[in-house]
């Protein structure tokens, strides 16, 4: 049986997609520091991810206001140079003190054609590179009404992480996004987010060891909200948020990370 989950820190993510340029992005890290105290990075891992054109002034922002939210981008490459034009190398993320990337996501796979051979290569770079990749999964509303939820999400599960190692997993984030739940207002109920995040686990288990399914984080995305964060991270195989809309707003997001005072 996996371990009962106040071992796994839980992991408060904001993906800012394409919003905030850098002085917007400048500006909410700065906010978002005032409206976080020590007690809240003690019990939360919290991490922004901005577009590329703010990492910089993102990263110089946290590091002289000395503000202990971890710094991550919402993608990458998988060669580390190259001629490949436009294309960010995990190498130069790396070098910015990203500590975490999201691989995957929905948007880069519906939208850009990312399949699971370049996400399973993509996660491997940023592992490579001394990061943590955040491996994105999730189904369409067409998969989950036809029942295909678990095929989908499972099959996405076993194709990102395949050819690991046990511990490269253990210190993974997989975030289970629902994609019919990302931007529209409608979450997942708690119930039904556990149990795909709980078969996540258990497939992890299958593929490796108790031992990494206990210490993969599992993080929930699709409209999380200061009001549904607190009966989300309730639930026993939810570890964390990859927040979209909500995390732009800095009084939003940090309301978001101080979820147990609304418990
Ligand atoms: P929303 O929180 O805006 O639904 O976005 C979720 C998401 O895609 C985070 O990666």
């Amino acid at each position: 049986m996996p371990e009962k989950k106040p071992s796994r820190k839980p992991l408060i993510s904001g993906n800012w997609k394409m919003h905030h340029n850098h002085f917007e992005a400048i500006q909410t890290v700065q906010k978002l520091g005032y409206r976080l105290d020590k007690e809240d990075y003690e019990l939360v891992d919290v991490s922004v991810h901005p577009p590329f054109t703010d990492i910089r002034s993102v990263q110089t922002t946290l590091e002289s206001d000395k503000i202990p939210i971890l710094l991550g981008a919402q993608n990458c490459y998988f060669e580390e140079k190259g001629a490949f034009t436009g294309e960010v190398s995990p190498a130069f993320l790396a070098k910015l003190n990203v500590s975490l990337v999201i691989v995957g996501h929905s948007e880069r796979r519906e939208l850009f054609g990312e399949t699971d051979e370049v996400v399973n290569k993509k996660v491997k770079a940023v592992l490579r590179f001394g990061m943590t990749p955040i491996l994105c999964v999730g189904e369409t509303l067409a998969e989950r009404e036809a029942g295909g939820t678990d095929e989908k999400v499972l099959g996405q599960v076993k194709a990102g992480l395949a050819g690991l190692k046990a511990d490269q997993v253990a210190s993974m984030v997989i975030a289970y996004e629902p994609i019919w739940a990302i931007g529209t207002g409608k979450t997942a109920t708690s119930e039904d987010a556990q149990a795909v995040c709980g078969s996540i686990r258990a497939t992890v288990g299958d593929l490796f060891d108790d031992p990494t399914a206990s210490a993969v984080r599992i993080q929930y995305g699709g409209s999380v909200k200061p009001a549904n964060i607190a009966e989300l991270m309730a639930q026993p195989d939810i570890d964390g948020a990859l927040v979209g809309g909500a995390s732009l707003d800095p009084d939003e997001f940090a309301k978001i990370v101080r979820y147990r005072l609304t418990a």
